[in-house]
C-alpha cells in the first residue's frame, strides 16, 4: 500500500482532485552533484523544514548506467535509504532528459534533427527524439532495470516520466520521424488518397501518390505550406511523446501498480490532456518570475501566473508542482529577480490556490557547476540556510497543517474557458498573424481573475457540469461531438459565449463549406456575412454607448438570435455585431470579434449580465486574489495579497482561518504577500 495514496482512480477532469493522502513538500534533489559527505546534513535540515518527498534521478542517466549494461543504483539506493529513515519519500524520474555519451555515441541516429536540417550534438540535455526505435528501447530498458530494482523500496512512493518533454525544442526531421511521420498517416488516413482529399492537395499541385511521397517539414522549402499538413505535423509531435511515456508508464506499472505516475510540463504541440490518461496527475512546473519580471503590475503578474495554473488543472484536475521556483533563476543570458521575503511562500500558496496538492521547490540546492550553476535553491552554494530555507521551514509546517482540509478538495469554477493544445496548433499552422485561441482567451482570463470571478480552463472532451458559462474563444475546428455537446449544455441551462472565427474549419484544419458559424448556425441563432482583420482602422463596437476597438471583425447576421451591439462606421455602420439567442433553458452570446485586452473587460460585463455568474468576493483591489477550493466537506476561500501594500478585505462571508487557526468575521487584514485561506461556516 503506497502510504502517499487513498481511494481509487477517478475518472479525468477538471475538478479532479488527487488521490494524494498528504501535501508533498519538498524539492528536487541531485545528490549526484555533491560530496557523499553532505547527505546526512542535507536529511536533517530537509527533516527540519518538514520535507516529506524529494525527486531525484531525472539527470542522472550518466551515473545509474555508466556503461551499456552496466547498472549501478548504489548511489541513489543509498540517499534513498538515508532519507527515508528522516520520513523524506522519494519520487524517482526516468533519466531519458539526458541519454549519456555511451549512448549518443554507439548511436548517433539518436540525436534531434533541427527543422533546419542540422543535427543536435551531445552537450546539453533533451537531444535525443522520441520517434528512433534505438532509444526507444534504450528508455524502456533503463525504466525498467530502475523500476525493478526500486519495486520493493517503501520510501520509493512515484515516479515522474522524463523530464519536460518537449521543453526547448518540440519538432524534430530526422529520418526517423520522416518514417515516424508517415506511418502516422498511413495509421490514421489508411489510403494516400484519404490523405490528399482531407489536406486539400488539389493546392498547388501537391498530390500526393503514396504515403513515401509526403516529407516531413524541413524549413528549407518554400514558407507558405499547408496547414492541414502542418497540424498533422505537430500532431504527431504530441503523438511521439505521448507514445515514449507510456512505454515508461508501463515499465512503471508492470512493477508496482502501487506507485503514482506523474510528468511536468507545459511545453508546446504536446496535448497533455491525452498525455495525461496514463498518469495518476499532472505535474506543472512553475516559474512566476519569467512573468513577473516583465509584468507591469503585481497584479498583472499574478494573473498571468493564475492562467498558467489554470491552464496546467485543465489537463487532469488537481496535480502538484514539481517545481516550484525557489530563488532567482539565471541562465546564460538572464538573471531574474530575487523573490522578495515571503514572495516564494506566497507562489506556493498561489499554487495551492489554483489546484497543487503538493509542492516541491526547485532545487534543494544551488549547483556549483554546469548550465544553471546561478539557478537559486532553497540553499546557496555554501549550504548556508538562509531566508529561503526559513520560508520553506514555514511552508512545511504549514502545509502538513493544512493537508487534512485541503486534499480531496478541487478548484470551484463559474466560468470555464474551452482550451485545447491540438486548436492552438491549428491555429498556429495559418494565423493570419491574430494570436492563438489560449492567447487571446488569457484576455478573457485576465479580466475575470481580476473581477474576482471563479475562473479556469477546460478540456473540450472534458465534462461541463456545474458551469454557468462556457467559453469557445475562436476555436476554429469543431466537428458535430463538440457541437453536440454545447446544445446540451445550453438546453440544460447553461451560457454559451462563443467568439468570432469558431467552428470555421473541420478537424483536417480545413475550411468548412457552409456558412459560418457551420454546426454552431442554429445555436447561436446567426450566420456571419462578412469578416475581416484590423476593424480598429475602420470600425468601432458600440454597446450601451460604450465604444471598444477590435482585432476582428464580423458583421453578423440574425435567423433567431437579437442583436446585442452594433458596428459603428464604414460600410458596416449600425450592422450587427454581438446577438444574444435563447435556446432551451440557455442562452447563447456571440461575439463577433476576438478578445482583446481592449475588448476583454467588456465581454466579461456583457456575459455578466446575461448569466447568474457573480464574483467570489466584490470590492477587493486588484492586487489581491480569490479563489476557492471545495468538496462535499465544505468551501475553502483563498485570499492572496501580490500586492506591496496592506490591504482591508470587507464583506467576507465570514468563517475559520485554517491557516492561522482563527475565526474570521466580515473584515480580514492582508499584508503584503500575505495568505488567508477560510473555511466558510454555513
Ligand atoms: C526546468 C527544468 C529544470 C531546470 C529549471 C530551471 O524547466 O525542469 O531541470 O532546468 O527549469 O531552468
Ligand atoms: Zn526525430
Amino acid at each position: 500500500m503506497n502510504p502517499y495514496l487513498r481511494g481509487k482512480p477517478l475518472p479525468q477532469t477538471h475538478t479532479r482532485p488527487t488521490r494524494l493522502s498528504t501535501i508533498l513538500f519538498g524539492a528536487p534533489y541531485y545528490p549526484e552533484h555533491c560530496d557523499p559527505s553532505v547527505w546526512e546534513r542535507d536529511a536533517q535540515l530537509m527533516a527540519k523544514a518538514h520535507f516529506n518527498t524529494v525527486r531525484m534521478a531525472e539527470f542522472a542517466w550518466d551515473r545509474l548506467e555508466p556503461r551499456e549494461g552496466t547498472y549501478d543504483f548504489s548511489l541513489f539506493k543509498e540517499v534513498i535509504a538515508l532519507l527515508g529513515g528522516y520520513g523524506i519519500r522519494t519520487i524517482l524520474c526516468t533519466p531519458t532528459p539526458t541519454p549519456p555519451r555511451w549512448l549518443t555515441r554507439a548511436h548517433p541516429e539518436v540525436l534531434r534533427v533541427m527543422p533546419d536540417g542540422r543535427r543536435c550534438t551531445h552537450g546539453s540535455r533533451q537531444h535525443a527524439c522520441y520517434a528512433g526505435e534505438a532509444f526507444r528501447r534504450h528508455g524502456r530498458r533503463i525504466t525498467r532495470a530502475m523500476a525493478q530494482a526500486f519495486a520493493q523500496d517503501p520510501n520509493v512512493v512515484g515516479w515522474q516520466t522524463d523530464n519536460e518533454l518537449n521543453c526547448g525544442f518540440s519538432e524534430c526531421v530526422c529520418p526517423n520521424c520522416q518514417v515516424e511521420y508517415r506511418r502516422f498517416l498511413k495509421r490514421k488516413y489508411g489510403s494516400i488518397d484519404a490523405l490528399n482529399g482531407a489536406w486539400g492537395t488539389a493546392f498547388w499541385a501537391l498530390t500526393y501518390g503514396d504515403f513515401d511521397d509526403v516529407e516531413i517539414p524541413y524549413q528549407r522549402r518554400p514558407g507558405s505550406e499547408n496547414p492541414s499538413a502542418r497540424l498533422d505535423y505537430y500532431r504527431y509531435l504530441s503523438h511521439i511523446a505521448v507514445r515514449f511515456q507510456r512505454e515508461q508508464v508501463r515499465e512503471l506499472r508492470r512493477a508496482n501498480l502501487d506507485w503514482f505516475v506523474i510528468h511536468n510540463g507545459i511545453f508546446q504541440h504536446l496535448d497533455y490532456y491525452e498525455l495525461s490518461k496514463d498518469l495518476d496527475f499532472l505535474g506543472f512546473d512553475n516559474y512566476p518570475a519569467f512573468r513577473l519580471d516583465t509584468a507591469p503590475t503585481k497584479a498583472e503578474g499574478a494573473a498571468c501566473i493564475a492562467s498558467r495554473l489554470d491552464q496546467a488543472r485543465s489537463y487532469s484536475g488537481n496535480l502538484i508542482v514539481p517545481e516550484q521556483q525557489a530563488g532567482a533563476g539565471g541562465q546564460k543570458a538572464y538573471l531574474h529577480d530575487n523573490p522578495r521575503p515571503g514572495e516564494m511562500r506566497l507562489w506556493s500558496y498561489q499554487s495551492l490556490a489554483h489546484g497543487a496538492d503538493g509542492i516541491l521547490h526547485f532545487r534543494w540546492r544551488t549547483c556549483r557547476f554546469g548550465a544553471e550553476e546561478y539557478w537559486c535553491g532553497i540553499l546557496d552554494h555554501d549550504s548556508v540556510p538562509r531566508r529561503r530555507y526559513r520560508e520553506a521551514q514555514q511552508e512545511g509546517a504549514e502545509f502538513a497543517r493544512l493537508a487534512a482540509d485541503l486534499l480531496g478538495t478541487h478548484v470551484h469554477i463559474d466560468v470555464g474557458i474551452l482550451h485545447s493544445p491540438e486548436q492552438d496548433d491549428a491555429h498556429r499552422a495559418l494565423s493570419l498573424g491574430l494570436p492563438t485561441p489560449l492567447e487571446a482567451a488569457e484576455h478573457l482570463h485576465r479580466a475575470l481573475w481580476m473581477g474576482k470571478f471563479a475562473v479556469g480552463y477546460v478540456n473540450p472532451a472534458d465534462g461541463f457540469h456545474g458551469l454557468k458559462l462556457l467559453v469557445l474563444p475562436h476555436l476554429a475546428m469543431c466537428d458535430q461531438e463538440l457541437a453536440s455537446k454545447l446544445t446540451h449544455y445550453v438546453e440544460k441551462g447553461g451560457t454559451l459565449l462563443i467568439g468570432a472565427r469558431s467552428a470555421t474549419k473541420n478537424m483536417d484544419n480545413v475550411v468548412i463549406e457552409e456558412t459560418p458559424p457551420g454546426l454552431l448556425r442554429d445555436l447561436a441563432g446567426i450566420t456571419v456575412e462578412e469578416y475581416g482583420k484590423r476593424p480598429e482602422r475602420h470600425y468601432r463596437i458600440i454597446l450601451e454607448q460604450e465604444v471598444m476597438p477590435a482585432l476582428w471583425y464580423e458583421v453578423l447576421q440574425p435567423t433567431v438570435a437579437e442583436v446585442l451591439a452594433t458596428w459603428r462606421g464604414g460600410h458596416i455602420d449600425g450592422q450587427p455585431a454581438v446577438t444574444l439567442a435563447t435556446v432551451g433553458e440557455g442562452k447563447v452570446i456571440y461575439v463577433g470579434t476576438y478578445l482583446a485586452r481592449e475588448t476583454a473587460d467588456w465581454i466579461v460585463r456583457l456575459a455578466v449580465q446575461q448569466t447568474a455568474v457573480e464574483p467570489l468576493l466584490t470590492d477587493v483591489p486588484p492586487a489581491v486574489e480569490v479563489t476557492m477550493r471545495e468538496s462535499e466537506r465544505g468551501k475553502l476561500l483563498f485570499l492572496l495579497n501580490h500586492g506591496d501594500q496592506p490591504h482591508t478585505l470587507r464583506g467576507l462571508p465570514g468563517g475559520l482561518d485554517i491557516l492561522h487557526n482563527e475565526p474570521v468575521g466580515e473584515e480580514l487584514q492582508l499584508a503584503p504577500r500575505q495568505v488567508a485561506i477560510i473555511a466558510i461556516g454555513d
